[in-house]
């Protein structure tokens, strides 16, 4: 049962990309601190902490992930668990930890995401990032994650009419938000002839319509509302907290073009946070290959399903829109560090409610949503922020 509301009191991001410079230790070191200096807490207030993390012992070897966050961190003997929700790991975090507070349990919680997956090869990445699907299934077969999506964009293009070019606007605006985001792995901006002239991947999708393999962490600090003003003046209500799973491989789904998971746990949020699809002024959803903000954008019940398409390539998600989509850049433009991803659109929310997002700034955002896959749609996270004043 929750007994009382949850505020989110500090927030902090490492650089995404490639990061030669610095390994998972460094990385976590350098989203949490600045969360931890956010929310000006000293390490004795923490009781609890959640590491989000997919493969981390795939990707360099090191499992024990969040132990050694709290390690890392300066925390001694906080409780800490590590988890694993495969690219939704970090958004289970987050619900985790939500929980903790809400539930009465715990006070001041830390939520960390993190992975760094550039240590291995292309193929070796793909491979690990396949243990999100059904082993036996999809990765022994061959199919590999841009497969799985692919097909999804085949049926969605086949049912709906969605158009390459429409798949590859969905990549153009995400990579300009990218260009305003100091933190984003990519600083690029492309066109949509760039986006359909790249090297193809898994037809229809292209290189440019993908996600890249990235390294970084996220991190934020969690406290109940009625105090949180004691820490940090402009706190951040989590407004809801649902998750919803599906079927594990996509072949026993009930449809390709949209993800079940999603819609169910939109729904529960939409009515736990009192509002609706239209209240909300910005997203951060799971755009893993461009057919997943499209597919999103459905699901979360902002556009008639077969519709989203159109939308993105009439502009009508931009920073400037009535409802701005992955104004961080996304998993696209942003990067993809698959354990830090849920983490990092809420820290994105967060700067935005409190007017804190730069050259990125949506005008009067007051209510914003994170939306979180893990797998082909297996797992879906989504969370609900509103300012608190
Ligand atoms: N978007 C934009 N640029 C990308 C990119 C992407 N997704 N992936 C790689 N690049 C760039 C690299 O920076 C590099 O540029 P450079 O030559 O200027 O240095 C160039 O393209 C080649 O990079 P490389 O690492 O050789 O690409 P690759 O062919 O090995 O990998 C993908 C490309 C698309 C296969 C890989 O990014 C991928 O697997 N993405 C999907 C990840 C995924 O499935 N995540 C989980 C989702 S559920």
């Amino acid at each position: 049962m929750y007994v009382r509301e949850v505020a989110v009191i500090g927030v902090g991001l490492s650089r995404f990309g490639e990061r030669w410079d610095a390994g998972l230790k460094e990385l976590m070191a350098e989203a949490g601190l600045h969360a931890i200096e956010d929310a000006k807490i000293t390490s004795d207030d923490v009781e609890m902490i959640y590491g989000g993390t997919m493969a981390s012992g795939s990707f360099t070897g090191q499992e024990h992930v969040a132990a050694l966050m709290s390690d890392q961190l300066g925390f001694k003997n906080v409780p800490a668990v590590r988890i694993e929700n495969a690219c939704a790991s970090g958004g289970s975090a987050l619900r985790l930890g939500y929980i903790a507070v809400a539930s009465g349990i715990h006070d001041i919680v830390v939520v960390g995401g993190v992975e760094k997956m550039t240590d291995v090869t292309s193929s070796e990445a793909t491979s690990a990032l396949g243990g999100a699907g059904d082993q036996e299934w999809e990765l022994f077969q061959g199919i590999t994650f841009p497969g799985l999506y692919a097909m999804m964009a085949r049926r969605h293009m086949h049912d709906y009419g969605t158009t390459e070019e429409q798949l590859a606007s969905v990549a153009v605006k995400n990579h300009d938000n990218a260009f305003k985001n100091k933190y984003a792995q990519f600083h690029k901006k492309l066109t949509i002839d760039e986006v359909i002239n790249s090297k193809m991947v898994a037809d229809p999708l292209k290189l440019l319509d993908c996600s890249p393999i990235s390294d970084g962490a996220a991190a934020l600090v969690l406290a109940p509302l009625e105090t949180a003003r004691k820490y940090n003046d402009t706190p951040i209500k989590i407004l809801a907290s649902e998750q919803a799973s599906d079927t594990l491989r996509l072949a026993e789904r009930d449809s390709l073009t949209g993800i079940k998971a999603t819609s169910i746990a939109a729904q529960k949020a939409y009515k736990h946070a009192k509002v609706s699809a239209n209240d909300i002024d910005l997203a951060e959803v799971h755009d893993c290959f461009t057919i997943a903000e499209i597919m999103a954008m459905e699901d979360l019940g902002f556009y008639k399903k077969g519709e989203a398409g159109k939308a993105v390539a009439d502009g009508e998600t931009t920073l400037q829109s009535k409802l701005a989509i992955n104004t961080s850049g996304g998993l696209k433009g942003c990067g993809h560090p698959v354990g830090a991803t849920g983490v990092k659109q809420a820290v994105e929310v967060v700067w935005q409610l409190r007017g804190q997002a730069e050259g990125r700034q949506v005008k009067d955002a007051e209510i914003g949503l994170t939306h979180n896959v893990g797998g082909s749609g297996a797992t879906a996270v989504v969370h609900i922020f509103g300012r608190s004043n």
